[in-house]
């Protein structure tokens, strides 16, 4: 186990200006925050997307407060070192500002988050802005906002006519001057992106889908490994076929148990043979 160094806020700023980009990815579990950490990955994210890829769920929707900090808290267990995110699930900040700062409160004291992260542009400014003010470090999503998927009209990018795009910056600006310390942009045109990131002042703009001159980049882990059977998206790059290796072995244990090639001899264990006669002559 190798020994990391807390990220914090001024981690990333320092990375920023160093021009090292910023490694983030979502994560749901403590298994795979462990691993994470080990593989010195900056950020992490415990999505509401946690509701497809972990529970099954067809979006985003479902997924409550409670699901999100028992997940949140096995995460922190198996990274205790990387820079945690909170996200804010459907209805635990729109209907207000109380609301808002009661939960991201929650992923504080109960979850150990670093930070939290809500969807939405300057109508959620009002938002950002109180959660800064209770001294909870904010990120902001634009863009394709999953929770926001109906009204959005499916899972498309965003920002590629010129009005929405203006306004998308005009979002990115007013929820750096509400005092979101990083906002991620998700499928927006990779021109869009390079603009916000020019114009940001002390604002960390992170990539999903978005291009490459944000400063740095997020993925869905299950997309990465082939573990979202599902859907596969466009932006996402398979870095290796987990869950082919997965299905295979789980093929491969169904034969053996049938055709009795397992358990062998080192698969169970043995009771010694005075025990056994002392046992044998209890049970007469
Ligand atoms: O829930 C999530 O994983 C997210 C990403 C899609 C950015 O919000």
């Amino acid at each position: 186990m190798t020994e990391h160094k807390k990220i914090t806020i001024r981690t990333l700023f320092n990375k920023v200006a160093e021009g090292e980009p910023i490694s983030w990815l979502t994560c749901y579990d403590y298994p795979t925050a462990y691993f994470q950490e080990e593989a010195g990955i900056d950020m992490i994210l415990v999505g509401d997307s946690l509701g497809m890829t972990m529970l099954g769920y067809d979006s985003t929707l479902p997924v409550t407060m409670n699901d999100m900090i028992r997940h949140t808290q096995a995460v922190r267990r198996g990274a205790p070192t990387v820079f945690l995110v909170g996200d804010m699930p459907y209805m635990s900040y729109q209907p207000s500002t109380e609301t808002a700062i009661l939960n991201a409160g929650r992923f504080m004291a109960e979850a150990y988050c670093d930070a939290i992260k809500l969807e939405g542009g300057a109508e959620m400014a009002d938002r950002i802005e109180g959660i800064v003010k209770a001294g909870i470090p904010a990120i902001g999503h634009l863009g394709l906002t999953p929770q926001s998927v109906s009204a959005l009209g499916g899972y498309r990018v965003q920002g590629r006519g010129a009005q929405q795009a203006k306004k998308i910056i005009e979002d990115a600006k007013a929820l750096e001057e509400a005092g979101a310390f990083a906002i991620l942009l998700e499928m927006v045109p990779d021109r869009v992106t390079k603009i916000i990131t020019e114009r940001a002042n002390h604002c960390i703009i992170m990539s999903l889908g978005s291009g490459p001159d944000a400063h740095g980049q997020l993925l869905i882990y299950h997309d990465m490994f082939g573990l979202y059977p599902k859907f596969k998206p466009r932006m996402a790059k398979v870095f290796g076929n987990a869950g082919e290796v997965i299905l295979n072995g789980l093929q491969q244990y169904n034969k053996e148990v049938k055709n009795k090639a397992f358990p062998q001899p080192e698969n169970w264990f043995t009771i010694k043979d005075e025990e056994y006669n002392e046992l044998e002559k209890l049970l007469k």
